[in-house]
């Protein structure tokens, strides 16, 4: 699908919003995301830390299971903000829920507007996929 820049922009603030909605006390780095489906559903998420540092959530796979804890399963675009120097880069388990699911565009940026599009193929080159999960099931 074709970029769509008013859908990018909506989606931009959204997710700029959602950053604003940040729980992050330990490192004070603050991430939105927003998640738009095939349909023209929009899921939103931020990341949300503990105190018992390995139990936060990043705000892209906060985004993600809440729109498939509703069902969503077929994802458009998702766009990413962070108040970094350039476009943020998601960790690495986020590029791993999102290549489960896929997305047709993702779209990395921050508060001065600098936007990187990439695929999700671009994100995680040779990723871990169910597929080699199929392989050994077909064996038994
Ligand atoms: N964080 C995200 O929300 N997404 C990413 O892709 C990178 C990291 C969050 C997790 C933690 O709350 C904070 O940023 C610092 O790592």
């Amino acid at each position: 699908m074709k970029t769509n820049p008013e859908k990018i922009e909506l989606l931009y603030e959204k997710a700029k919003e959602a950053m604003n909605k940040s729980y992050s006390p330990y490192s004070k780095f603050k991430v939105g995301a927003a998640l738009i489906t095939k349909s023209g559903k929009i899921y939103t998420g931020t990341n949300i830390e503990n105190a018992s540092y390995g139990l936060s959530m990043c705000a892209e796979r906060t985004a993600i299971f809440k729109a498939v804890s509703e069902g969503e399963k077929d994802f458009e675009t998702l766009v990413v903000i962070a108040d970094t120097d350039g476009p943020v880069s998601p960790c690495g388990a986020c590029r791993q829920v999102i290549a489960e699911f896929g997305v047709d565009e993702i779209v990395l940026t921050n508060l001065k507007k600098d936007f990187k599009i990439m695929s999700v193929e671009d994100l995680l080159p040779y990723g871990f996929s169910g597929e080699e999960l199929d392989d050994k099931n077909s064996d038994n």
